[in-house]
C-alpha cells in the first residue's frame, strides 16, 4: 500500500519507519532542511535510528518530501501534526486544518485518513472531516478513523510494535481497514466504540500523569516545611502493593504531551458545562514549581541571588532526550533571572537552545538540577558549585526539593 504521513516529526517520523518494513511510505513535511535530511538518511529524532531510515530507502519503501502533489494515489494518509496550545491555552488546530488542506487539495481519490495526532473528543468527526470535506473540490467517499499515538521517545522497551495501540472509525469500513493496516506491525490492538472514545482515552492518559505530578509536587512543599524527606515518604507509600502508584517531585512538567494535553480535555469540559478544576489546579502547580524552587535556592543563599551565577544543569524536559519543548528549565531560568542571578545552562544533550550554548559543567556559585541525564555524571554536577540544587533526586549530597 502508498501511504502518506503528514509529519515527519517524534510521532509521524517513528510511524513511517515502522511501517515502512511493509508499506511505501510518502513522508510529507513542510519543514524542507527535515525532509533533505530525511532522504539522506538521517534522524532527527532519538528512537528512529539513521541506519532504519537507509534501510527503508534502500528497500524503496520511504521518501521523503515536501511536495504535496507526491502524496496523491495514496490509500492511507496518517496525521500526525502538532496540537499546541495558543497564547490563550486554548488548542490550536491550525496544524490540524493545514494538513486537512494538504489532504482535500491533493487526494485525487478516497483513501483512509487516519488521525495520530493528540486532541479532544469530537476533533475527527466535527473537525476533520468537515475541514477536509469544505477543502475538497472533488468530493470522495473517504473513510475517517482515529488511532492515538502513545509513543514515549527515549523508551526502549515500549514501542510501535509492543504497546497497545487504541482505535476506532467514523464506520465499521474505516474501522475494519485501520484494524488491517496496524495489525501489519503493531501486535496489540485495542478496538473501542467511537473515536470519541480513543480521543478521550488518550488526554486521560496524560491528564492522569499531570495531575499525579502536581499532587506529588505539592508534597514536595509540604513535606520541606514540616522537615520531612519526600523521596522516603514515597519509597514508605510504594510499599503498599496495591491502591498507589508511585509519582516523583520534579521542577515541573515538560514535552509536548503532559502540560498541554490536559488542557484540551479542560476545554472540551468547559464548552460541555463542566468545570475542569483539578487540571486547572494542576496546571497551576506545575507551572509554579520553577517559582518554588527559585525561593528555595534563594533562602539557602542568605536570601539574595543578586550577581550571583546559577547554572542550570540539563534544560531537555526530561533525561536522555534532546526535546526542550514546554521544559521547566525556561521558567526556572525566569525565576532565578528575576531573582538577579546570573544564569548559564548546561545540557550535552540539548546542545544548543535559544540561540546559546551548552556551558561547561563547572565555575558556578550555585547549581540547580533540573534533568540528569546519564551521560553527565553526578559527581561532576557536585563538583560544578559549591551550593547544588537537586530537583531529581539521582544526585546524592546535594539540596534535594
Ligand atoms: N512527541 C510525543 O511524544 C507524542 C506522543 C504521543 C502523541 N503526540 C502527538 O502527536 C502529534 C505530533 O507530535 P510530534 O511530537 O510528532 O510533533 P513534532 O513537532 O515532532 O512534529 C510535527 C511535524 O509536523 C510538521 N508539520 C506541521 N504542519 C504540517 C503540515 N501542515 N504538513 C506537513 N507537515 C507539517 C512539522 O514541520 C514537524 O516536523 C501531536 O498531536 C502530539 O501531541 C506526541
Amino acid at each position: 500500500m502508498k501511504i502518506t504521513v503528514i509529519g515527519q516529526g517524534y510521532v509521524g517520523l517513528t510511524i513511517s519507519i515502522f511501517a515502512a518494513k511493509h508499506h511505501e511510505i510518502v513522508g510529507f513535511d513542510l519543514n524542507a532542511k527535515v525532509v533533505a535530511d530525511l532522504n539522506k538518511g538521517i534522524s532527527h529524532i532519538e528512537g528512529v535510528e539513521s541506519k532504519a531510515i537507509k534501510d527503508a530507502i534502500y528497500a524503496g519503501n520511504y521518501t521523503g518530501t515536501t511536495d504535496a502533489l507526491d502524496i496523491a494515489g495514496s490509500e492511507i494518509v496518517v496525521i500526525a501534526v502538532p496540537t499546541p496550545l495558543n497564547s490563550n491555552r486554548k488548542p490550536d488546530l491550525s496544524y490540524i486544518d493545514s494538513a486537512c488542506k494538504v489532504i482535500a487539495e491533493n487526494l485525487k481519490g478516497p483513501a483512509l485518513i487516519i488521525n495520530e495526532s493528540t486532541s479532544y473528543p469530537g476533533t475527527l468527526r466535527d473537525y476533520i472531516k468537515p475541514t477536509i470535506e469544505k477543502y475538497s473540490k472533488q468530493k470522495f467517499d473517504h473513510q475517517y478513523a482515529i488511532s492515538p499515538e502513545r509513543v514515549d521517545p527515549g523508551r526502549d522497551d515500549y514501542n510501535q510494535k509492543n504497546t497497545p495501540r487504541l482505535y476506532a472509525g467514523l464506520t465499521p469500513e474505516a474501522t475494519k481497514r485501520t484494524r488491517e493496516f496496524y495489525s501489519t506491525f503493531c501486535d496489540n490492538l485495542v478496538e473501542v466504540s467511537s473515536p470519541e472514545v480513543a480521543e478521550a482515552a488518550k488526554l486521560f492518559e496524560n491528564t492522569f500523569r499531570q495531575v499525579n505530578i502536581a499532587l506529588v509536587n505539592e508534597l514536595a512543599q509540604i513535606s520541606h516545611a514540616l522537615g520531612i524527606d519526600v523521596r522516603e515518604t514515597l519509597d514508605a507509600a510504594g510499599t503498599k502493593p496495591y491502591g498507589f502508584m508511585k509519582f516523583s517531585p520534579s521542577a515541573g512538567v515538560g514535552g509536548h504531551c503532559i502540560p498541554v494535553d490536559p488542557s484540551y480535555l479542560a476545554d472540551v469540559a468547559e464548552k460541555a458545562g463542566v468545570k475542569a478544576t483539578f487540571i486547572q489546579r494542576a496546571n497551576e502547580v506545575n507551572l509554579d514549581m520553577p517559582k518554588y524552587i527559585a525561593g528555595r535556592v534563594e533562602k539557602d543563599n542568605s536570601g539574595s541571588l543578586k550577581g550571583k551565577k546559577v547554572l542550570v544543569v540539563g534544560v531537555a524536559y526530561k533525561p536522555n532526550v534532546a526535546d526542550t519543548r514546554e521544559t521547566p528549565a525556561e521558567l526556572l531560568i525566569d525565576a532565578l533571572e528575576k531573582l538577579g542571578a546570573v544564569v548559564t545552562w548546561n545540557d550535552p544533550v540539548v546542545g544548543s537552545w535559544h540561540g546559546n550554548d551548552s556551558v561547561a559543567l563547572s565555575g558556578a556559585d550555585i547549581a540547580v538540577v533540573v534533568t540528569k541525564h546519564d551521560v553527565v555524571s553526578a559527581a561532576e554536577i557536585l563538583k560544578s558549585a559549591p551550593y547544588v540544587f537537586d530537583t531529581t533526586g539521582k544526585v546524592k549530597g546535594a539540596v534535594q526539593l
